[in-house]
């Protein structure tokens, strides 16, 4: 994390947006913005994403690379499995990933990552990632109760925000690199695959237009789904265009 610059808010509207207004104003590659509390926190297709107070983490991080475009979803994917990975090494061990990038724990979700590109012409100018992680929350609204968690209501235990972020940067900033030098997943697939509660199940593919049930597969080194249909046949879904669920619930 050396060379990282990391603004620290108390309260911003959304770390996101905040980092948005720091990129067009010129914020180097690599720029950081946590706050304590989001006023307007948003999360993965318009939704709100409910930011309490010194509770929870709440960070942003700017990119600059100089990749196609098109390879920009798989960052996406690189800071969902640092963020599981850090959490494991923090001791966190049953953390899981659904696919394509949602952190669980006792099949509800700890953990949702936003990314937003902004283009320049054909090239991409910045890459902002998101991620909203519940650390110390005890009660969540009564709309998110069965479905979100935190990291104290499965442990009993409060935990510095800190010291997670910081471990979940560290590792992003060696997966991150290994992205940019390969400009694929393989690197990650098979830790990927081990921490992937999706994997071998039952999912329910939402795609514009269409809906079926396939097997989960894995993912491929693009970091697209390989679903298995009930006639044999073998898709990658792409993670922008489609939403997986479990067959009975939100994962499985
Ligand atoms: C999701 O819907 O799963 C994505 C949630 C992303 C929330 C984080 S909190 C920090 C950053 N700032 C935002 O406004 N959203 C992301």
């Amino acid at each position: 994390m050396e060379n990282k610059t990391i603004i620290c808010y108390e309260e911003v509207d959304s770390t996101n947006t905040r980092l948005k207004e720091l990129a067009m104003q010129g914020a180097v590659h690599q720029t950081v913005v946590t706050a304590k509390r989001q006023t307007a926190g948003k999360g993965r297709r318009g939704r709100t994403w409910v930011s309490d107070a010194k509770e929870n983490i709440y960070m942003s991080i700017l990119l600059r690379p100089k990749v196609d475009p098109s390879k920009a979803p798989m960052l996406t994917l690189v800071m969902a499995y640092s963020a599981a990975v850090a959490l494991r090494n923090l001791g966190y061990s049953s953390v899981g990933i659904k696919w394509p990038n949602d952190l669980v724990m006792s099949g509800k979700k700890l953990c949702g990552i936003l990314t937003e590109m902004s283009l320049s012409g054909q090239q991409i100018e910045y890459v902002i990632i998101g991620l909203g992680l519940n650390v110390n929350t005890k009660v969540f609204p009564e709309d998110l109760q069965g479905h979100a968690t935190s990291l104290f209501l499965e442990t009993d235990k409060e935990a510095e925000c800190e010291i997670i972020q910081n471990e979940i940067l560290k590792v992003f900033e060696k997966a991150y690199e290994r992205f940019i030098a390969e400009e694929n997943l393989k690197f990650l697939r098979d830790e990927y695959h081990s921490m992937l509660l999706n994997r071998g199940k039952e999912v329910r593919v939402l795609e514009p237009g269409s809906e079926y049930t396939a097997q989960a597969i894995g993912i491929n080194e693009f970091g697209e789904l390989l679903v298995q249909k009930n006639d044999g046949t073998v898709e990658a879904v792409y993670a922008g265009e489609v939403s997986v669920r479990g067959i009975y619930g939100y994962v499985n």
